[in-house]
């Protein structure tokens, strides 16, 4: 009887905020979590908060320090991002220092609870460490370094890593090379194809990606990495992955052709991945969201999630946190927020029971 009565609750509110359109599925109730709601080899995934944007907030470390906030982690989601522990500037803070007992405390924690890992990133244009984008090295030193990182790091997490972010957002809106690249520019375009190679030596077992904002939409920035993949796979480098962060703000339409985006790399024999996914709005005055505003918001979650669904080699569904309170989007983009699916408090905002029902029915 309560079960029931808990069941047409949720039928209530998934009907309210999908208006229809999402399968009223309970999801396994209200004790239904994300990953247990998904269809057998597809990963659920969240950013672990840490690092970059915390640093200058006034609360702790949240993933070590945020009791609930780990329960929450443990429980809803079958993989984890490091969101800063793994960048450069975090985790190799002088030229010759590592600093890996942060991220190593996510693997083990990752490990503990059944997770698969996606490293977030190798080689990438922003926060790098001073000491590398403001020190002087010639070409080959340069080309050392990066060897030697990328070796050092995806090798002390071989066997344990299932996706890595290898290049990050290496083009620009109109596919050219971001020349803020230090790599890139520097050494030319043809490292990337070494990244890719080195990463694989070091862990042969990871899948290795390229990832990028802003291919949600068919045009230049995904003709560039459709041409740079069929390149990369005719020389034999080893890519194994296409991923859209998917970044998404309210004042833009919905992805609906994301799926066909996804599906171009499919083609190739490639694997696809969302691996950033948040909904950022405009706040009204107050900030807090309508109830029109979430219910928005979740059919672009949902909309992102079915693209994935109908992609055969689509295998990792990421949203880049989980809780408002930790969210990287108010310090990016002012006056926007509220981009995660669940409150500060961790309740369940209408976007998380839309993805856990979509996940169900798939
Ligand atoms: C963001 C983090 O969420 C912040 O904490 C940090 O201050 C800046 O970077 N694309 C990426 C992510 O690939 O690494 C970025 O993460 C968000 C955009």
């Amino acid at each position: 009887m309560k079960g029931n009565r808990v069941a047409v609750a949720v039928l209530a509110v998934v009907v309210l905020v999908g208006g229809g359109a999402v399968p009223a599925q309970a999801g396994g109730g209200r004790d239904g979590t994300l990953r247990k709601a998904a269809p057998h080899g597809l990963r659920i995934g969240t950013a672990v908060a840490g690092g970059g944007h915390h640093l200058e907030q006034e609360y702790p470390d949240p993933f070590t320090a945020d009791r609930p906030y780990r329960r929450v982690l443990a429980r809803e989601f079958s993989s984890a991002s490091p969101e800063n522990q793994m960048k450069w500037e975090f985790i190799h803070p002088g030229r010759y220092e590592y600093r890996f007992g942060p991220a190593d405390a996510i693997v083990r924690f990752a490990r503990e609870n059944g997770q698969a890992v996606r490293g977030h990133t190798l080689l990438w244009h922003s926060q790098n460490p001073a000491w590398l984008t403001e020190g002087t090295f010639s070409k080959a030193e340069l080309r050392a370094i990066l060897k030697d990182h990328i070796m050092t790091v995806a090798g002390r997490y071989r066997g344990k890593i299932h996706q890595w972010d290898v290049a990050n957002e290496i083009f620009d809106d109109t596919g050219a090379y971001r020349q803020e690249n230090i790599f890139i520019r520097e050494l030319g375009p043809g490292i990337v194809a070494d990244a890719f190679r080195w990463a694989h030596r070091a862990d042969p077992h990871a899948q290795l990606f390229l990832n990028d904002y802003g291919v949600d939409w068919p045009g230049a920035k995904v003709d560039a990495y459709e041409a740079l993949a069929r390149q990369l796979l005719a020389d034999g480098v080893p890519l194994h992955g296409f991923a859209s962060q998917a970044h998404l703000s309210m004042r833009y339409p919905a992805p609906d052709q994301l799926r066909t985006v996804l599906q171009r790399f499919d083609d190739l024999g490639l694997h696809t991945a969302i691996t950033e996914l948040d909904v950022r709005m405009d706040l009204p005055e107050g900030g807090v969201p309508t109830p029109e505003q979430l219910a928005t918001q979740a059919t672009y979650y949902t909309t992102a999630l079915d693209a994935c669904l109908a992609v055969d080699g689509c295998n990792s569904f990421t949203i880049w946190g989980f809780t408002d309170k930790y969210s990287w989007v108010p310090h990016f983009f002012p006056a926007e927020g509220a981009a995660t699916v669940m409150w500060d408090d961790f309740r369940r905002k209408p976007a998380y029971y839309a993805l856990r029902d979509t996940l169900a029915a798939a």
